[in-house]
C-alpha cells in the first residue's frame, strides 16, 4: 500500500510511520506534516534515509497544497492523525485546536474526494463519549458527550469524516482509541510529563483528587490496530481501540515514582482541570471480532519500556523540553 500520512512527525503517527516502514507494512509512505510544538523530525531519524519514505512539510488546512499533494502522491489510503492533540491546550487556547481538528479534517477529505482515494482512515479518541458512569462501556453506539474543545472538535471531525461516507460513498474508516503511551510522548501529557519531572526530582502535578480513571493504550498497539482497521475494518464504520487497562492517575504516578525511586511527596495536588472527565471506559469488542486485532503490551512492560526510552534518551528530553514548553509549563501550571 502507498500510504498518506497526516501527523507523521508526532507521537503516534511517527510510531505509524516507523513501523510501516520498518515492519515493511506499505511499499511507500508520504508524510504532511506542518511540524507544530509537537511536531518533531528527530521523532523519524529512524526512517529518514529510507527510499521507501517522503517528508512534507505543511498544513492540512491548507487545501491547495493537500489536492496537489493527494493529486501527485495517488495514495491507496489517507491516515489522518494530524491534529492538536492536548486537552490543557485546547482549554488556554482552543482556536488552533478548531482550525486544525475541523478545517484541516474537512481540507483533507474534500481533496480525497475530489481525487477519489479509495481508503480514509481518519484517527480519533475515546474522549467523544465523554466521561461514562462505572460500570458502562461505551461501544461505538454510545451517545457522543465531549467536555473539552478538543474533544468536541474530534466528534466534529468523525461526523465529518462519517457523512463523506454517507453522501459521497468516499470509504471512510474512523477509530476511537484510549490513552496512548509510550517513547518519543511530547511531555506535556501525564505518563511523560510525570516521567521527566520524576527524574529531575520536580514536583509531580496531580488534577484534583487524582482518582479519575483512563484506558492506558501502549503505542504500538494502537499503530497495529490502525493497521488492522485498515486492511479488514469496514468503510463507514467506526472502531473503539482501547487497552484493556484502566487506572486511576494516582496509581499511574505512584508507579511512576517507584519506578524511578523517588519519593511519593513529589506528587502536589493541584487544582482540576475545568470539565475535566472522571473516568473513560470503551468497548474493543468489534475491532476484536471483525479484525482479531487484541492489545500484545501489558501495562508493567509497556510502563517498562517507555521509562527505559526517556532515561537513554535525556538530550530528545533537553530539547523538547527547552523553549517555548517553559512557556507552555508556567500558563498551565504557574498558578494552579
Ligand atoms: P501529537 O500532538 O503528538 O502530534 C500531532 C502531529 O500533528 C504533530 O506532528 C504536528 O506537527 C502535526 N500537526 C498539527 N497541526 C497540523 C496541521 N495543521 N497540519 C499538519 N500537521 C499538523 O499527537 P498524537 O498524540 O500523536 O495524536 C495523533 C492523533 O491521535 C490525533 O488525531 C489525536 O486526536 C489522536 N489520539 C491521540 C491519543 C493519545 O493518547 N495521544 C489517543 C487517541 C487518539
Ligand atoms: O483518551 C484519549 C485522549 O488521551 C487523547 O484523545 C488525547 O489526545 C490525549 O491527550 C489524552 O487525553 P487526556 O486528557 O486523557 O490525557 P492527559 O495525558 O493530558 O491526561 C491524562 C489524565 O491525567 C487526565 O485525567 C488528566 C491528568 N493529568 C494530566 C496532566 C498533564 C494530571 O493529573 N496532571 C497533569 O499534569
Amino acid at each position: 500500500m502507498k500510504l498518506l500520512v497526516t501527523g507523521g512527525a508526532g507521537f503516534i503517527g511517527s510510531a505509524f510511520v516507523r513501523m510501516a516502514i520498518a515492519g515493511s507494512r506499505a511499499a511507500q509512505v508520504v508524510n504532511l506534516d506542518q511540524l507544530t510544538y509537537a511536531g518533531n523530525l528527530e521523532n523519524l531519524v529512524p526512517v529518514a534515509g529510507d527510499s521507501r519514505y517522503r517528508f512534507v512539510r505543511g498544513d492540512i488546512c491548507d487545501a491547495r497544497l493537500v489536492d496537489a499533494l493527494v493529486a501527485d502522491v495517488r495514495p491507496d489510503a489517507i491516515v489522518h492523525f494530524a491534529a492538536e492533540s492536548h486537552v490543557d491546550r485546547s482549554i488556554l487556547s482552543p482556536a488552533p485546536v478548531f482550525e486544525t481538528n475541523l478545517r484541516g479534517t474537512f481540507t483533507l477529505l474534500e481533496a480525497a474526494r475530489g481525487n477519489r482515494v479509495p481508503r480514509f482512515l481518519h484517527v480519533s479518541t475515546d474522549e467523544v463519549y465523554g466521561s461514562i458512569e462505572a460500570p458502562a462501556e461505551a461501544d461505538e453506539d454510545y451517545p457522543l458527550r465531549p467536555s473539552s474543545p478538543y474533544s468536541a472538535s474530534k466528534a466534529g471531525s468523525d461526523l465529518l469524516a462519517l457523512s463523506y461516507f454517507v453522501t459521497y460513498r468516499l470509504p471512510v474508516t474512523v477509530t476511537r482509541a484510549s490513552n496512548n503511551y509510550g517513547p518519543y510522548q511530547f511531555p506535556e501529557k501525564l505518563i511523560p510529563l510525570m516521567l521527566t519531572n520524576a527524574f529531575d526530582g520536580l514536583p509531580l502535578p496531580v488534577y484534583g483528587d487524582g482518582m479519575q480513571i483512563r484506558d492506558w493504550l501502549f503505542v504500538d498497539d494502537h499503530c497495529r490496530a490502525i493497521f488492522a482497521a485498515l486492511e479488514k475494518g469496514r468503510p463507514g464504520e467506526i472502531y473503539n481501540i482501547g487497552g484493556n487497562c484502566s487506572l486511576p492517575n494516582l496509581e499511574v504516578v505512584r508507579r511512576i515514582l517507584a519506578a524511578t525511586h523517588r519519593p511519593d511527596d513529589l506528587v502536589r495536588y493541584v487544582t482540576d482541570r475545568p470539565g475535566h472527565d472522571r473516568r473513560y471506559a470503551l468497548s474493543g469488542e468489534k475491532l476484536a471480532r471483525e479484525t482479531g486485532w487484541s492489545p500484545e503490551v501489558s501495562f508493567d512492560e509497556g510502563l517498562a519500556r517507555t521509562i527505559q526510552w526517556y532515561r537513554s534518551n535525556a538530550d530528545w528530553i533537553r530539547r523538547v523540553k527547552s523553549g517555548e514548553y517553559q512557556t507552555y509549563y508556567e500558563l498551565n501550571y504557574g498558578n494552579r
